[in-house]
C-alpha cells in the first residue's frame, strides 16, 4: 500500500513544474526510499552531480555518507531513506550550486517532502547540515544542536548531524562525525526496542550502481 502511494507521489514529483527551479534543473531528484517506519536522512537540495543523475548524495559527499553508513552496518535504500527538502538543483546565474532560499525551501518542502514523510512515517529523521535542521526547528543552529536529538512537531524524533561536504572541508571533525553515526544507530535501535520491533529492511534489487548500469544498458 505505501509502496503504491510512494510511486504515485514520486510520479507527481517527477512531473513538477510548480516553481522557477524547473528552468535550471537537468533531472528532478525525488529521493531514495528505504523501509516505511524506518530511518530517514534529510539534506537540503541536489547539487551538480545529483542533478545530472537524479539521485541524492552522490559524488564525494555521498561516498562519505555511504562509508559512514557501512560502518554502522547500513545501506541506503535497504535500511534508510535519503530525501532532500528541495527536489531540483538551485543554481546561480553562472550555473553554480547555490543555497536555496527560505521561500524555495518552504514551497518545495511543504509541497513534496511533508507528503513523502507522511507515507514513509520514519521513526527517526537525521538532518544533514544546518539548512534541513532550520527547516524543522527554525530557531536551531547546527553548531549548538549538533549531536543532540529532539522531538519535532511532526511527532518524529530528529537527530542533528553535519553535512558530509563540511566534514570533507574539515577533516579534523571526521572522528566526531563517525560518533554521530554510532549515536544514530544506538538511538534508532533504542526507538525500535521500545516498540518491540526489529530493524525494518527493504528488499532491493541490487545496489544503486547495479541498477544504474542496467538502466544505462537497456536505455
Ligand atoms: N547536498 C545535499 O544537501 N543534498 C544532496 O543531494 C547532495 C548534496
Amino acid at each position: 500500500m505505501s509502496e503504491d502511494q510512494l510511486s504515485a507521489l514520486t510520479e507527481k514529483i517527477l512531473a513538477c513544474e510548480a516553481c522557477h527551479l524547473k528552468d535550471s534543473r537537468t533531472k528532478i531528484v525525488p529521493g531514495i526510499y528505504g523501509p516505511v517506519n524506518g530511518l530517514c536522512f534529510i539534506g537540503e537540495a541536489p547539487g551538480y552531480y545529483e542533478d545530472k543523475q537524479g539521485v541524492p548524495f552522490i559524488g564525494r559527499s555521498g561516498q562519505l555518507l555511504d562509508n559512514m553508513l557501512a560502518d554502522i552496518g547500513m545501506k541506503r535504500e535497504e535500511d534508510i531513506s535519503i530525501l532532500n527538502i528541495i527536489k531540483c538543483r538551485p543554481t546561480t546565474d553562472e550555473g553554480k550550486n547555490r543555497t536555496p532560499t527560505e521561500s524555495e525551501l518552504r514551497f518545495c518542502g511543504e509541497r513534496w517532502l511533508y507528503k513523502q514523510l507522511s507515507i514513509l512515517s520514519p521513526r527517526l529523521i537525521v538532518t544533514i547540515g544546518g539548512i534541513p535542521l532550520k527547516f524543522f526547528i527554525p530557531s536551531a543552529a547546527v553548531t549548538k544542536y549538533v549531536k543532540k536529538a529532539f522531538d519535532t512537531d511532526l511527532g518524529i524524533k530528529l537527530y542533528v548531524s553535519y553535512h558530509p561536504a563540511y566534514i570533507l572541508r574539515n577533516y579534523n571533525l571526521m572522528e566526531e562525525y563517525s560518533e554521530h553515526f554510532k549515536d544514530i544507530k544506538n538511538l534508532y535501535d533504542k526507538l525500535l526496542n521500545e516498540q518491540g520491533i526489529d530493524q525494518p529492511k527493504k528488499q532491493v534489487l541490487g545496489s544503486h550502481s547495479e541498477q544504474k548500469s542496467l538502466t544505462d544498458f537497456f536505455g
